[in-house]
This record gives structure tokens, sequence and C-alpha cells, in this order.
């Protein structure tokens, strides 16, 4: 589905070129992190930001999730570096210009609700999903693919999922080099595509205390076989470049796959999942991410870690708190303080 993706770069260097120690009102500390990789000869860097809750004792347990507009639109401040790479562009931001300016900034805040993440305890970690690969079908030219597929591209190579989900492995790598995180205690989150590459960054590493997905979808979370929402089809036509060529094999055909995605959910066993869904986002098809996660349960019994506590679809704000976690809430797809307050509470419970 995804592809094979490579292993830790050969080489890795970390510079930290902001490190604010009062921000938030004195709450937070904030750090910058250039992160620079190295293979066959060519180098590739990305911006890690990081908020750290002064109050906590060290190391603390953070929150790592990739961000879809650039690590600027986090939050509104001027000391945040605005990213040069390639830029999606939302028109409901209502920014004319170009996004990588100082207008944006902030504007996807309502997404990561700093103040209560360093409030409850956690770190924030967040990367601009284009700094590592960018999101159209540029033939895998650009961003981290030329350091690896040089001349050497199959049809069961990475596509942007997997490079997306290989950099949130980068930033751990950083991590294991920081006094102030806990390496160990890292909860892996993402929305929607970066749902989807939460899952299988979460499902590939073991480094990830928790794995948290959010109205990940088709590709993600869902069953593909529900035939709901989502298709196969849909996926690699607009997105031809997310996948591995070879699941373009499963087009109409989802019968034939081997596989389904309660499995890629199993694959983080023993370690606990977290699957969030909103009751407007039917093309991620809610009831099937609920199925995935309970379908993921034999094999968390088998290990002996306990399941999914629950055995009809939920009910809206009804959170299932087991070692496959779930809720859904009301309106559509995004994320919402609800779900990060959920999302700390699942790892109060399994990352604390
Ligand atoms: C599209 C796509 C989904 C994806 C979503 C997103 O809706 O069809 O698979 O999850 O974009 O990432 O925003």
């Amino acid at each position: 589905v995804y592809g094979f993706s490579p292993g830790a770069p050969e080489d890795i260097s970390f510079r930290v070129f902001e490190n604010s120690v009062s921000v938030l009102g004195g709450m937070a500390t904030r750090r910058q992190v250039r992160v620079t990789v190295r293979n066959a000869g060519r180098s590739h860097g990305f911006d890690l930001l990081i908020y750290l809750p002064n109050a906590a004792p060290r190391p603390v347990p953070v929150f790592l999730g990739l961000n879809f507009y650039g690590n600027h639109t986090v939050a509104p401040d001027p000391s945040i570096r605005i990213t040069d790479s390639w830029m999606r562009e939302n028109a409901s931001f209502a920014i004319v210009d170009h996004q990588s300016t100082e207008a944006s900034r902030g504007v996807n805040a309502h997404c990561w609700p700093v103040t209560r993440i360093v409030e409850r305890g956690y770190g924030l970690a967040t990367i601009y999903y284009g700094d590592i690969d960018p999101d159209f079908d540029d033939g895998f030219e650009n961003g981290v693919h030329p350091l690896y597929d040089e001349g050497q591209r199959t049809d069961a190579h990475w596509g942007a999922i997997g490079a997306w989900a290989w950099g949130l492995s980068r930033a751990v790598d950083y991590f294991e080099t920081d006094d102030d995180i806990d390496a160990g205690r890292v909860a892996v989150m993402g929305h929607s595509r970066l749902g989807k590459t939460a899952l299988w960054a979460g499902a590939q590493d073991e480094r990830f205390a928790l794995t948290i997905s959010s109205g990940s979808g088709c590709g993600g979370a869902k069953i593909f076989r529900r035939n709901y929402g989502e298709t196969i089809e849909h996926l690699n036509r607009a997105f031809p470049h997310w996948f591995c060529r070879n699941f373009t094999t499963y087009t109409n055909n989802e019968d034939a796959l081997p596989i389904d995605q309660h499995e890629l959910i199993a694959l983080v066993a023993p370690r606990p999942v977290y699957v969030t869904s909103a009751v407007e986002d039917r093309w991620a098809d809610p009831r099937g991410e609920f199925l995935a996660a309970k379908r993921a349960e034999p094999v968390y019994r088998l290990l002996g870690v306990g399941g999914c506590d629950a055995d009809e679809f939920p009910k809206p704000l009804k959170p299932v708190r087991s070692r496959i976690g779930y809720h859904i809430r009301h309106g559509s797809h995004d994320v919402l303080p609800y779900d990060w307050e959920r999302w700390m509470d699942a790892a109060d419970q399994h990352v604390r």
C-alpha cells in the first residue's frame, strides 16, 4: 500500500537555531531545530518547531504531528521561521498573496491548542509536511525522495505518505538527543492524509508510544472493503504520489487486496492506538474507521494488553478508553479542542 521506506539515513544532524525559554506568558519554552539528513551524497533539511511546558518535570512527554500549512501557521509568533518549501494553498484562509507571508502567521492555530497542551504537561512538536516531501505528483524529484530513489524506483518504492512518516521518525531521532524531551513517551498524531501518515509511522517505528489518527479515512483507519465514502480508485487518481505504484493494482479491485486496514492498526500493537472520527465526515467513513479499530482487537488480545471496549459503533461524545481508543464527535473533518482533550486523556492513561 505505502511502499517500502528506507531506514535511518547515513547521516543526520541537528541545529537548534532558536531557544526562547519564556514564551506563552512564561509557561513554555519554544525551540526550533533544523534537521539535516544526508544520503548518497545529497542532503535535505526541515524544521522542527517545539513547545515544552516549563512547569513539567524533565524529560517531558510530547505530541508530535505534521502540519499542513507551515510551522508559522501553528502559532501567531513572529519568531517562527517561515519555510521556503513548496506551499499548500488554502482558499479558506483568504490570504490574497502567497501563503508563506507574515499575514499567514497563526492561521491554522485552531488545530494546535498549544497553551492547553502545555498546561496539561505535554510538549508539542511539529514539522511542516511539505518540508519533508511536497504534496503533488512531481515524479518523486523533490523533497527527501532524491536522497534514496536515484535510478532505482520500483513499483514497491515509498510514496509521499511513506516519506512523511519517515520524517516523523527523524523527529524522534532528534528527541533522543534532547535531554528535555522523553523520546520514550512520544504520541504521534495526524489529521486526514497526515492521519494516514501517523498510522503508518506508528506501525513502523516502535519508538512511538501512542499513535493517534484523526479523520484519516481511506488509506488510513477505514476498512477499504466497506465501499463507502472515498475509494481506492479516487485515492490513486487524485493523489497518485501518496502510495506505491503497486497499490494501483487494487483500483476498483478492493476485494483482491491481501490486507485491509484493521491490519495496519494491528501493526501498532501492543502499543496503544486512538482513532477519531467526526459525524459529518462521511467521506472518511466514520463507521469504517471504528470497524478497523475494532477488528485490530484480536492482535491486542493475543498480546495480552486488552482491546477495544465497545461492541457497537459508539455514540458521539462517548469516548472508548481502552488500549484501542476511539471517539466520534459532532461536526466535520477538522481537529477541534474536544479531540485534543481526549487525546491528552489517552496520553495521561497510557503514556504518562
Ligand atoms: C482528500 C482525500 C482524503 C484526505 C483528505 C485530506 O479529501 O480524498 O483521502 O484524507 O483530502 O488529507 O485533507
